[in-house]
């Protein structure tokens, strides 16, 4: 299976949607980049870096850094920066003891062989090396997922399965991470609620495109729509602004320096 054939199923963006609908995801980064804390030198993949807005940290930080991402248009956006951006599958990942630390912020939770992609890292890391990362963890978007699901099955539409998220526990993803080989310095889930100045029916727009592909296009808008209408009249707050129900999964991890 080719890059592409791997992340259809709502998984490849568009970069011009994305920068409409979801700027605020890499403007939410400054956390996690805190807990990776960039050295000057550091040689870094940044994982989903998307259309490369924090991968231009990292870089003002003085790294040296490969900014990967699943969805042409995405890589075309950040090769746009000046960055050296590539097509990469984070569940196929080809590199062998080629960086210091493998950063990756809300991308994770697109990547469902969680193993695979841990192996990759690990592989990916000089000995040493950290994987730091966030991404939605148990329970994301809970509320969001079941207005849609809701809203298919009104339709008639089977909705069970259809979501495509890795949204682990950190007692789970710490296993995962472990498995590889990696030494866990800290895991957390966190509740984020998070406002998604687009509304709800552009977050679905352009989030929910593998469950709503299930859905005959004749009925997509109507599903939107009950969809959309459920979450406003209950994440939408007292200042008329839709919060979604986000949860942070959050670690750094490293893999052990040689004896
Ligand atoms: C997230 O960043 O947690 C997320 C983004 C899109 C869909 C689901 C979750």
């Amino acid at each position: 299976m080719n890059t592409q054939q791997t992340f259809d199923a709502g998984r490849s963006f568009d970069a011009a949607q994305y920068q409409q609908n979801a700027s605020f995801v890499p403007a939410l980064g400054d956390v996690i980049l805190g807990w990776l804390a960039p050295q000057p030198g550091e040689h870094i993949l940044d994982l989903g870096a998307g259309d490369g807005v924090l991968t231009e940290k990292l870089v003002a930080a003085g790294a040296r850094v490969v900014a990967g991402d699943a969805s042409p248009s995405m890589v075309t956006a950040a090769k746009a920066r000046g960055l050296d951006a590539r097509l990469i599958d984070g569940e196929a990942l080809d590199f062998d003891e080629a960086f210091d630390a493998v950063f990756s912020s809300a991308a994770l939770h697109w990547m469902p062989d969680a193993a695979r992609v841990s192996a990759g890292v690990f592989r990916a890391l000089r000995p040493g090396g950290r994987f730091v990362a966030e991404a939605g963890g148990f329970g994301c978007v809970a509320a969001v997922r079941v207005a849609l699901a809701d809203a298919m099955e009104r339709a008639g539409v089977d909705a069970n399965g259809a979501h495509p998220w890795y949204f682990p526990t950190a007692e789970h993803h710490r296993s995962v991470l472990e498995r590889a080989g990696f030494v866990v310095d800290e895991i957390v889930v966190v509740a984020r609620p998070t406002v998604v100045p687009a509304g709800f029916g552009a977050w679905l727009e352009t989030f929910g495109k593998a469950q709503l592909a299930r859905v005959p296009a004749e009925q997509r808008a109507q599903v939107l729509q009950w969809a959309t209408a459920r979450l406003e009249a209950t994440l939408r707050d007292e200042q008329g602004r839709d919060v979604a129900d986000y949860t942070r999964l959050r670690f750094r991890a490293r893999r052990p320096a040689l004896a």
